[in-house]
């Protein structure tokens, strides 16, 4: 048997996060939801491409992740696959899909990767999901986890707010992170820690750390596409830098179609299609 070399000799692969941490490299991590925005992130050097449920709030306009379902994620990891050859593709599991027996996960996981296309899966949970990040593990999955902020749980929490201000909640965060990096997860996203408690956890594992509002010392930082490019309404978390007013540039552009339309200056004859002489002749012969 030949065994096949990658056809992109810049692919990133799961390894690769290991080898970053081990020389100080950081690396970068967006989301990614269809083909454009994945060729885009993809082109522009973004290591990992997370295609996050992160959708249920920023393109389906749900309010919140726990209506995303596993099709949905499933779709649009289909798309990013499609759009992007070298970043890491990490499909998120929506809330549901991983709930009710590790059989179950384990299929679901499966789809992800065998019919959209993924390449590894983020979970969100501590020491509850232990026993099924290493089962995953077990049947080829790599696994991403996801502590601190976790918003799948948002009605246990009551709302989003920073996780792990308290001595007690600060020491079972470290425990979880150590707990899932024993488990096999190749990496763990901290999300809406304080910066210290992200240091100590960096510092102490040997996979990645990937950071959202957790501060710089993590090995990977993340954001959501449209919330780094301004596409999104409503007031932003503190962690979110804006490079870009994207929903801006959208509307100058509609508003100004609308006023050529309206004044008959769109579309103009180039931008329309003429009748053949010879055809305009049979016409009127
Ligand atoms: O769904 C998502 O985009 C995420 C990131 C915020 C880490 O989970």
């Amino acid at each position: 048997m030949a065994y096949l070399k990658p056809d992109q000799p810049e692919k990133v692969y799961v390894p690769a996060l290991r080898a970053a941490k081990e020389k100080g490299e950081k690396l970068v991590c967006l989301t990614a939801y269809d083909y454009p925005t994945a060729r885009i992130v993809d082109e522009a050097g973004v290591d990992i491409i997370l295609v996050g449920d992160s959708m249920g709030n920023v393109i389906h306009g749900y309010g919140n992740t726990i209506p995303v379902t596993l099709d949905e994620i499933l779709s649009a990891t289909k798309a990013v696959k499609r759009g992007a050859s070298s970043a890491l593709i990490v499909a998120d599991m929506p809330y549901g899909s991983y709930h009710t027996g590790d059989n179950k996960a384990v299929r679901n996981a499966m789809k992800l990767l065998k019919g959209g296309g993924a390449e590894a899966v983020k979970l969100e949970g501590g020491r509850n999901r232990v026993d099924l990040v290493k089962r995953l593990v077990d049947e080829e999955i790599p696994v991403m986890a996801h502590i601190g902020l976790t918003p799948q749980s948002v009605h246990k929490l009551g709302g989003y707010r920073v996780q792990g201000k308290t001595a007690i909640d600060a020491n079972k965060l470290i425990e979880d992170a150590k707990i899932l990096e024993e488990a096999g997860a190749f990496a763990i996203v901290l999300e809406l820690i304080p910066r210290e408690i992200a240091e100590i956890i960096t510092n102490d594992l040997k996979i990645s750390t990937v950071g959202i509002g957790a501060g710089s010392s993590c090995d990977i930082q993340v954001l959501v596409l449209h919330d780094l490019i301004g596409f999104t309404f409503g007031r932003q978390p503190r962690f979110v830098r804006q490079y870009a007013n994207v929903s801006e540039v959208i509307s100058s552009a509609i508003t100004h179609w609308m006023d050529d339309v309206k004044s008959g200056n769109y579309p103009n004859d180039k931008e329309s299609y003429g009748m053949p002489e010879a055809a305009k002749k049979e016409m009127t012969a």
